[in-house]
């Protein structure tokens, strides 16, 4: 079997890790137990481009037990963890992913996890789907259909089936409510703090954090600074999206003038160039930068090296740039997606109902509905709910039913009173 990972020796650490992160996924142990069963993948080829973390090694395995042959490559260079990677290889999964591997080795992983011949795509952030369109369409013919876990993702992809050169069906995984109602805002959120303060070990209590973009990923970052003490500025683009910040008690301001008050600045939008010199050139000594969107675009950091006179590593996710003024700014995990690099991304409970959902959309891809033209779909409205259902029945958490009463007045507008 083919692989590459950075260390086999790690395979007692990572195979423990894995097991404490599938203590907190429920959902996808019991999609498990039914496709151990049932072996609804018997046969499938899948090769997956996703974040190689202990919650992905329990999708991983979750495929393989309903009889999938799985290939799995990295979804950005600095967001594998060594240890899963080598304990998956022991599983007998063709890993292909090494923490910190630099661009070249990044997509000579992608094309080797397509030589496996796939007959599904798992993505994060759609390289592997953009990858067979530009240099494996060979493999067209044979792919039943993908699935896609991020917004960043789902974005291209949609480009690409408005653009016509999409030539199969992906399931937007992200687009399920289950999954970035909670990962987006919950995740996110946790995660992202968890790698600034690995990170720098910074206290938060009376700091100005600037989070750039009040999506779902904003507003999960700037709760959970806000619940750590941080006084949490929010810029924006978007009419309604700011003034939900405003409602929710954050100061609203363009960049340019939160760059002069920001000790940490932290970017969520998904596009590019946000953070730019003009915003550099105003921000005060000692500010941090940092990034949780998926790709390494949002800071304009070809400016920054620039700028700089001098850079120096001060930690492990640490670089410090010296301006000619004698500013010094600090760059975390050179700009990369701060949750994973720094921290080990979203907590396994929430990745649970993300993974599940990607589970359960192969199962649906792997059944061959002849209806699925190329496009982006949505995750069937019944996977959503069950989602929903299975995690709240794991919680112990029962809910209330409708009384028939109350689903005829409902369904009637003859009754208003
Ligand atoms: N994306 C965000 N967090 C993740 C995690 N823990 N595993 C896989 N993909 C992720």
């Amino acid at each position: 079997m083919d692989f590459h990972v950075n260390n086999l020796d790690l395979v007692p650490a990572g195979r423990s890790r894995i097991g404490w992160a599938e203590r907190e996924m429920p959902v996808l142990r019991r999609i498990r137990d039914r496709f151990a069963a049932e072996r609804p993948l018997a046969g499938m080829r899948i090769a997956a481009c996703l974040h190689v973390t202990t919650e992905t090694a329990a999708l991983v395995r979750t495929l393989v037990a309903g009889g999938a042959t799985v290939r799995l490559c990295a979804s950005n260079p600095l967001s594998t963890q060594d240890d899963v990677a080598a304990a998956l290889v022991e599983e007998q999964v063709g890993v292909f992913a090494i923490k910190g591997e630099d661009r070249e080795t990044y997509y000579r992983h992608i094309r080797q996890a397509l030589d496996l011949r796939p007959h599904i795509t798992m993505d994060d952030g759609a390289d592997l789907v953009t990858t067979v369109h530009e240099q494996r369409r060979d493999l067209l013919p044979g792919l039943a259909g993908g699935t896609e876990e991020t917004t960043t993702g789902v974005i291209r992809l949609r480009a690409m089936a408005r653009d016509g050169v999409l030539g199969y069906p992906i399931i937007a995984v992200n687009d399920a409510r289950t999954k970035h109602l909670f990962d987006n805002r919950y995740g996110t959120g946790q995660s992202t703090i968890d790698g600034l303060l690995r990170a720098t070990n910074l206290l938060l209590a009376g700091r100005v954090v600037v989070v750039c973009g009040y999506g779902l990923c904003g507003r999960g970052v700037a709760m959970r600074a806000r619940g750590m003490g941080a006084r949490v500025i929010i810029t924006e683009v978007d009419a309604l999206r700011s003034l939900e910040a405003v409602m929710e008690g954050y100061q609203v301001r363009p960049l340019a003038r939160a760059a002069e008050e920001g000790e940490v600045f932290i970017t969520v939008t998904g596009n590019r160039d946000v953070i730019r010199r003009e915003h550099l050139e105003r921000m005060r000594d000692g500010a941090i930068l940092a990034n949780s969107g998926h790709f390494t675009v949002e800071i304009d950091i070809a400016s920054l090296e620039k700028m700089a006179t001098g850079k120096q590593r001060l930690r492990e996710y640490v670089d410090e740039y010296r301006l000619a003024d004698g500013r010094r700014l600090y760059l975390l995990a050179e700009g990369r997606l701060l949750n994973l690099a720094a921290a080990e991304g979203h907590p396994a409970a929430v990745m649970d109902m993300s993974f599940a959902n990607q589970a359960l959309s192969v199962e649906v891809l792997a059944k061959g509905d002849p209806r699925l033209k190329p496009d982006v779909y949505p995750v069937p409205s019944a996977i959503d709910a069950a989602v929903a259902r299975y995690k709240l029945e794991a919680m112990g958490i029962a809910i209330d039913t409708l009384t028939p009463e109350q689903q005829r007045y409902l369904s009637s507008w003859t009754e208003g009173t």
